[in-house]
């Protein structure tokens, strides 16, 4: 029987943060993983180069059902201390766009924090190890592993969400809260690319490739970045953001024109350019290629601005300001970044992340049911929650 204050299930980005927390506190910590790797997803995060937190983090960019629960954690661990420790370990970054920080170099780097911390910190990290059982005993934990029994004092489920199952991602922690009594709310995937139905689809991916920015929106929250078309549906930024607010069945509001007054630039084109066709009166505002499927897609005559009537083209500029778009659904959990749902925060203490009625039994990172924007929030609140737990386990 291997006895350890901690055990730490999951070497991800909450798991190894949390575990170097409290091995510098001096508590005997080992953190398990059933991958080969630790950190996979960090090293596959934000193209290779890990987009590891944003300037501009608060409460309001996380998605939860209890909205307040983040706030406690984010507010005493800050992007700003994560970017004084990756300072420290002297890692050059960047902010690409809208306070995202990205390695200069490789994501490797941060994975490579994680593991000199922990190794600074006398913490135990074994791969390959697969969790059998875990009960619970007078002092604590019982755990039966392909490695061995392990008894801890407190055990911290670290086990991410449901996205990527090619990178090790597993239903575990949802399962470990449930067998304690705790409870789970619906999981769905989420920062994640649209799919279409056939026939807009068979246009649409005419389009694959091509990126404008737009205003998109649904269920009242709006995001403006790039959109960009692919073979199966729509992608960019401004989609992953919006999809952690949509459900099967919602239609979004796309604003293909958000830098331009739709109406006031068809109504200057009747005025100043009345021969010219409507396809070159786009051109001026649209990537030509995304023209003229456009216009096919929409059945808009192409015909010059002066033969169209006031009502089609207030019909043009209401679509190009407002164009619904029902998606198909998703491209799921196979490409999503992120799970929304989880371990219920309700559950849990906001301030060391322990289940309420579980003593010694601690849920961080995304198997909890906070899900940031896409710009490096889902590793804040790794962060966050990780030193939560850290100082008390
Ligand atoms: P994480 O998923 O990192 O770690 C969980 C660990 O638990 C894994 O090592 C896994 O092997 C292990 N595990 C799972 N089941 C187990 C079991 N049954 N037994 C033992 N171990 C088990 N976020 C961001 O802020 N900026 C970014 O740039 C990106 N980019 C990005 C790209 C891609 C491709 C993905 C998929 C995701 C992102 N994200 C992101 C999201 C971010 O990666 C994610 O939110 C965090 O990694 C979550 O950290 P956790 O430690 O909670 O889980």
């Amino acid at each position: 029987m291997i006895k350890r204050d901690v055990i730490v299930i999951g070497a991800g980005a909450a798991g190894l943060f949390c575990a170097a927390q409290a091995g510098a506190r001096g508590r005997s910590v080992e953190v398990l993983d059933h991958a080969k790797k630790v950190g996979r997803k960090i090293l596959m995060s934000g193209g290779g180069r890990c987009n590891f937190t944003n300037m501009y983090a608060e409460p309001a960019n996380f998605l939860s059902q209890n909205p307040h629960f983040c706030k406690s954690a984010l507010s005493r661990y800050t992007q700003w201390d994560f970017i004084a420790l990756v300072a420290e370990h002297g890692i050059a970054y960047h902010e690409k766009t809208l306070g995202q920080l990205f390695c200069d170099d490789s994501a490797k780097d941060i994975v490579d924090l994680l593991l000199k911390e922990c190794s600074k910190a006398h913490v135990t990290v074994t791969t390959r190890c697969e969790i059998l059982s875990v009960e619970k005993c007078e002092s604590g934990y019982l755990l039966s592993t392909s490695n061995g029994d392990y008894q801890c004092e407190s055990l911290v489920v670290a086990t991410g969400g449901l996205s990527m199952p090619k990178l090790g991602a597993t239903p575990f922690g949802y399962k470990i809260a449930q067998q304690f009594g705790l409870n789970v709310l619906p999981t769905r995937a989420a920062l994640v690319p649209f799919t279409l139905h056939e026939k807009d689809k068979a246009t649409l991916a005419e389009l694959s490739g091509i990126a404008v920015d737009v205003y998109a929106s649904c269920n009242d929250t709006t995001f403006k970045e790039a959109m960009l078309f692919t073979h199966r549906g729509l992608s960019g930024p401004a989609m992953l953001q919006i999809s952690s607010y949509w459900e099967a069945g919602d239609t979004l509001s796309i604003n293909t024109l958000p830098n331009d007054d739709s109406h006031e630039l068809l109504e200057t084109a009747r005025t100043s350019t009345p021969d010219a066709l409507l396809a070159t009166c786009l051109n001026k505002v649209f990537p030509k290629r995304m023209v003229q499927s456009f216009i096919d897609y929409h059945q808009w005559r192409n015909v010059p601005v002066k033969q169209l009537t006031h009502g089609e083209c207030d019909a043009i500029a209401n679509t190009l300001e407002n164009w619904p778009v029902k998606p198909n659904g998703t491209e799921g959990y196979r490409t999503a970044e992120v799970t929304i749902g989880g371990v219920d925060t309700n559950e849990l203490s906001s301030k060391t992340m322990m289940a309420k009625n579980v003593e010694g039994l601690y849920f961080i990172g995304e198997v909890v049911d906070v899900t940031g924007w896409l710009g490096g929030f889902n590793f804040q609140w790794a962060w966050s929650s990780g030193w939560a737990a850290g100082q008390v386990v």
